[in-house]
C-alpha cells in the first residue's frame, strides 16, 4: 500500500566541504528513500545547508569573505558532491532561502505571542564548534561535554520554555517505541532527560552577532542557530510560507524520519520535539541516529582534524555505484564502523565483481553465444532450481520489510546472499558442460539460465536505489526485462549480447605493494 514518507538529512554546516561522514548520512537517506519509492510509496527527501550561525560566519571570515558569498559558494559544492554521488534530493534547502527566513519569524512570533519565549539575564558557556549552549555543571575538564572548547557567555537573551515540556516528552517517548532509533539511543535520550531540563537560549545579541535570522519582535537580537536550522525540516514543506497551500505539510509531516548522527540526537529529541509541541504540531515518527565513521586509531574522522577521507577521491578510485555500495554496505546502521580504502576494495571485489558482475557475464555471454540472445523457457525440474526460484519470490518481500526496520546494510546483505547462492548454482549446474551434451543437455543449460536470468532481473531491480546506475547498464544487458518485482513477470526482453565489463576488479594498495 502506498504510504507517503518524508527522509530527511541534518542540514549541514557550510563551513567545509562535505566529507565522508554527511557523504555517508546523505548517501543512505538518499538509499533509503529510493527504496520507498522502489516499493510504491510516495517518498520526499531533503537535504540542504544550515548557513546561519558563529561557526559559518567564522569560516566566511577566515576566507574574507562576507557570510552571504562564502556561503553561496559552499552550498554549490555541497550541492555539486551531492549530485556526482547520485543523490537526488527533491528539496535542498538553504537556511537563507528568504521563505524559510520568513517561516522561522513566524514560528517566532507565535510562540512569543504564547508567551513561550521571554527575555532573561544568560550566563553560560559557548561552544562554537557544536553551536550548542552548555551551563557550569555539564562541563567537562572545563570543555564540552563532547571534549571541545567553550568561551564564557554574558548577556540578555531570549529563552524559549523548553523546561516546561520535559514530562510531556519523557512520556512521548515511553509510548512511542520506535521514536527515537535505534533502541539503544532511547536510554541515552531518557538518561539525559533525568536531569532537569533548563529554557533554551535562543537567540544572540547584534551588538556581538549579526549572521542570523533577526526576530520578529526584538530587532536587536539573532535567532539561535539551532532554532533556526530545525525549523527548515517544516518549512520546507510549507509550513508559515506565504500562499502556501499547506498540502505538503499535511502530506508529509510527521511521516518523516530524520537521519542523523549520533552527535546531533540531543537536539533533535529535545530542542526540536519540544519546539514542536510549543507550535501545537506533531512529533517526528522516527529520528535515527547512525553512528561515527572513525578512522584507524579509533576516532571519530572528522574535518576539524584533518584526517577525512575525501568523498571526491574515493569516487575517482571506486566510481560513483560502487562507492554508495560500500558506504551503505560497510556500517550496521546505527553502529560506529571504521572506513579504510582497502576494505571497501576487498568487499567490492567479492560482492560486485566475483559474485554479481561474474554472474551477469556467465549468463549473458551463454545466452549470446549458444541461445541467439533469446532467454529460454523456464521449468522447475533441475535439483537446486526450486531454492532459488522460491528464495527469489520471496526476496523482495524480504528487502522491503529490511527497509521497513531501518536495516539498509542488511538488505544489501540480502541481495548478495542470494546472489551468491545463484552462483553456487550455476557453478553446480555448469550450463557450459551440458550445452556439450546433446539436445537434452542443451535444453537443461536453457534451463539454468532461464531461472539465473530471472534471478539477475530481480535482485537488479532491488539493487537499483543502491546501484542506480550500474543497474540500469545490467538490466540493459538483461534485454531490458521490465521492472516488475514479481517472479515470472519479465517482459519479452530483447536480444541478449556479451554484456560488456561492469565491475572491475580493484587491486588494492596492500597487494600493489606486495609486488614491489
Ligand atoms: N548543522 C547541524 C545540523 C542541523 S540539522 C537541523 C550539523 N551539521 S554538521 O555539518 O556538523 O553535520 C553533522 C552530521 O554529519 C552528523 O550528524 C552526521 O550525519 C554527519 N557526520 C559528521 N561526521 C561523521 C562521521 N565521522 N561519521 C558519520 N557521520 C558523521 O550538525
Amino acid at each position: 500500500m502506498s504510504k507517503p514518507h518524508y527522509i530527511t538529512t541534518p542540514i549541514y554546516y557550510p563551513n567545509a566541504e562535505p566529507h565522508l561522514g554527511s557523504s555517508y548520512t546523505t548517501t543512505v537517506a538518499d538509499v533509503l528513500h529510493r527504496f520507498k519509492r522502489l516499493f510504491g510509496n510516495e517518498s520526499f527527501f531533503l537535504t540542504g545547508t544550515d548557513e546561519h550561525g558563529q561557526k559559518v560566519a567564522d569560516a566566511a571570515k577566515a576566507r574574507g569573505l562576507e557570510p552571504q558569498q562564502h556561503v553561496d559558494e559552499l552550498s554549490r559544492q555541497f550541492e555539486n558532491v551531492w549530485k556526482r554521488l547520485g543523490i537526488e534530493p527533491d528539496i535542498f534547502m538553504r537556511t537563507t532561502y528568504p521563505f524559510h527566513i520568513k517561516g522561522v519569524q513566524a514560528a517566532l512570533q507565535k510562540l512569543w505571542e504564547k508567551e513561550l519565549i521571554y527575555k532573561s539575564e544568560y550566563e553560560g558557556w559557548y561552544s562554537v564548534s557544536e553551536e550548542i549552549f552548555y551551563t557550569d555543571k555539564d562541563l567537562v575538564d572545563g570543555k564540552s561535554p563532547e571534549g571541545k572548547p567553550v568561551t564564557k557567555v554574558t548577556e540578555t537573551n531570549y529563552f524559549f520554555k523548553m523546561s516546561q515540556y520535559q514530562e510531556k516528552l519523557i512520556d512521548y517517548i515511553h509510548s512511542h517505541p520506535d521514536f527515537i532509533l535505534p533502541v539503544g539511543k532511547k536510554a541515552e535520550v531518557l538518561g539525559f532527560l533525568k536531569q532537569p531540563l533548563t529554557d533554551l537560549c535562543i537567540s544572540r545579541p547584534k551588538s556581538r552577532f549579526t549572521w542570523g535570522i533577526e526576530l520578529p519582535f526584538d530587532k536587536d537580537y539573532v535567532c539561535y542557530v539551532w532554532f533556526d536550522a530545525l525549523l527548515n525540516y517544516v518549512t520546507a514543506l510549507g509550513y508559515e510560507v506565504a500562499g502556501d497551500d499547506g498540502s505538503r505539510m499535511k502530506k508529509f509531516w510527521p511521516a518523516v524520519t530524520h537521519i542523523i548522527g549520533k552527535d546531533i540526537l540531543t537536539t533533535h529529541t529535545v530542542y526540536w520535539t519540544t519546539m514542536l509541541m510549543a507550535l501545537e504540531l506533531p512529533l517526528p515518527n522516527h529520528v535515527f541516529a547512525h553512528g561515527w565513521w572513525l578512522n584507524t586509531s579509533g576516532k571519530k574522522m572528522s574535518k576539524s582534524e584533518g584526517e577525512t577521507q575525501n568523498p571526491l577521491e574515493l569516487l575517482e578510485i571506486l566510481g560513483v555505484d560502487s562507492l554508495r555500495y560500500a558506504l551503505v554496505r560497510m556500517m550496521r546502521f546505527g553502529q560506529d564502523a571504521s572506513f579504510s580504502l582497502h576494505s571497501a576494495k576487498e568487499l567490492l571485489n567479492e560482492e560486485l565483481a566475483n559474485t554479481y558482475g561474474n554472474l551477469v557475464s556467465r549468463a549473458t555471454n551463454l545466452i549470446a553465444q549458444n541461445f541467439e540472445g533469446q532467454a529460454p523457457e523456464m521449468t522447475q525440474n533441475e535439483s537446486g532450481t526450486k531454492e532459488i526460484i522460491e528464495a527469489g519470490k520471496a526476496l523482495p518481500a524480504k528487502i522491503e520489510a529490511r527497509i521497513n526496520a531501518f536495516e539498509p546494510d542488511l538488505a544489501i546483505q540480502d541481495i548478495y546472499a542470494y546472489l551468491a547462492e545463484v552462483n553456487r548454482y550455476i557453478t553446480s549446474a555448469a550450463p557450459w558442460k551440458t550445452l556439450k551434451e546433446g539436445e537434452t543437455g542443451r535444453k537443461k543449460a536453457g534451463e539454468t539460465l532461464a531461472v539465473v536470468l530471472e534471478a539477475l532481473r530481480i535482485s537488479s531491480i532491488l539493487l537499483q536505489p543502491v546501484m542506480p546506475e550500474k543497474t540500469k547498464e545490467v538490466l540493459a544487458a538483461l534485454g531490458n526485462p521490465g521492472n516488475s518485482l514479481v517472479w515470472g513477470q519479465a517482459e519479452k526482453p530483447s536480444p541478449i549480447g556479451k554484456a560488456p565489463p561492469l565491475f572491475p576488479k580493484f587491486v588494492s594498495e596492500e597487494k600493489k605493494l606486495g609486488n614491489q
